[in-house]
């Protein structure tokens, strides 16, 4: 099997890949393929292992109808049009679970980044602002006993109310179509209504995949709900909240600050007023970047591969 790779894969899963034998191709200048040089790579390939954030859509799908495997090396398929994908009879793969950690653990950084105004504080340093302090400057919010609010309690948002719950002390409620019965029983998690959740978090984080009835979902209204000291984080997708909004927000005092590793648009503008809010911390999509756990996701893709190249059934398979 000969396959194309969007980026240059993690060490763990190309020697995988290697020793099955497979015949690895992987694109290793420094910027991005269009969807028409994507296409045309594709040609000459029976799988693609997609590591960047091209979108996959039907006009894609039936341009490369004959990719025997798509397999994402993400747990977010939302790029994907997996109707059209499986219209067309091609598998799509993800790589779930073995990135819970490292994401939950960037949404957890960055709410505490947002409460003690850590990035903001780093700024002042590095300008030659850390001159004469104050007893009542630089003040924070503390955590601990506060209310974490989940969107969206499934594995990554499981770590996170562990970690918050271990660390702080904190009440979990959460929002989800189901209910989480391991959280509620091991956690202490309850379940509330989504205006409920909006109006009773401390800290409300987002960890829920972008589907059609999440996009934009937190815009001024959902702001508007929430406590005048709340932080809101989102290390899921950018497209769940509206960025104008949120600045906002912010700026009015409606909420009290953000943490996002995922911005609306991506990537975030060097301009953009969040990055100079001190209770707003930032960072560039890197919640699954630890080295372990990108290994751990490069092996999990490698594994779909191979899967497929053997006519095995995938062992992870998305299919709706
Ligand atoms: C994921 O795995 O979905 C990460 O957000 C990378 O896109």
């Amino acid at each position: 099997m000969k396959i194309f790779i969007t980026r240059v894969l993690p060490p763990a899963g190309l020697a995988m890949l290697e020793r099955a034998g497979v015949q690895v191709t992987q694109w290793t200048e420094r910027r991005g393929l269009s969807h028409d040089e994507l296409v045309a790579h594709c040609q000459q390939y029976d799988a693609l292992l997609l590591a960047s954030d091209n979108t996959i859509d039907r006009a894609f799908l039936e341009q490369c109808r004959h990719l025997k495997v798509i397999s994402l090396l993400s747990v977010g398929y939302d790029k994907v049009d997996i109707a059209a994908a499986n219209e067309l009879g091609i598998p799509v793969t993800n790589t779930p679970g073995v990135l819970s950690a490292a994401t939950a653990d960037t949404a957890f950084l960055l709410m505490l980044a947002s409460s003690r105004k850590a990035f903001f504080q780093h700024k002042r340093i590095i300008r030659g602002e850390w001159g004469f302090s104050e007893p009542t400057a630089n003040l924070g919010i503390a955590l601990e006993g506060k209310t974490l609010g989940i969107w969206g309690l499934g594995s990554i948002g499981y770590v996170m109310a562990q970690r918050c719950v271990q660390a702080f002390g904190m009440k979990v409620i959460y929002h989800n179509r189901g209910r989480n019965e391991a959280a509620e029983k091991e956690l202490g998690a309850q379940w509330v209504s989504f205006e409920e959740l909006l109006a009773q978090s401390d800290v409300l984080s987002v960890h829920t995949a972008l589907t059609p009835e999440t996009a934009g979902r937190f815009n001024m209204t959902a702001f508007s709900q929430m406590k005048p000291s709340a932080i809101f984080v989102n290390a899921a997708r950018g497209a769940i909240h509206h960025e104008g909004d949120l600045i906002a927000a912010i700026q009015q005092g409606i909420i009290w600050g953000a943490g996002l590793d995922v911005t609306n648009p991506e990537p975030m503008q060097p301009d953009n007023p969040l990055l100079e809010m001190p209770t707003v911390a930032v960072l560039p999509h890197i919640g699954s970047a630890t080295a372990e756990t990108r290994n751990a996701m490069s092996e999990m893709a490698a594994q779909n591969i191979i899967a497929s190249m053997k006519g095995e059934p995938l062992p992870n398979q998305v299919t709706s």
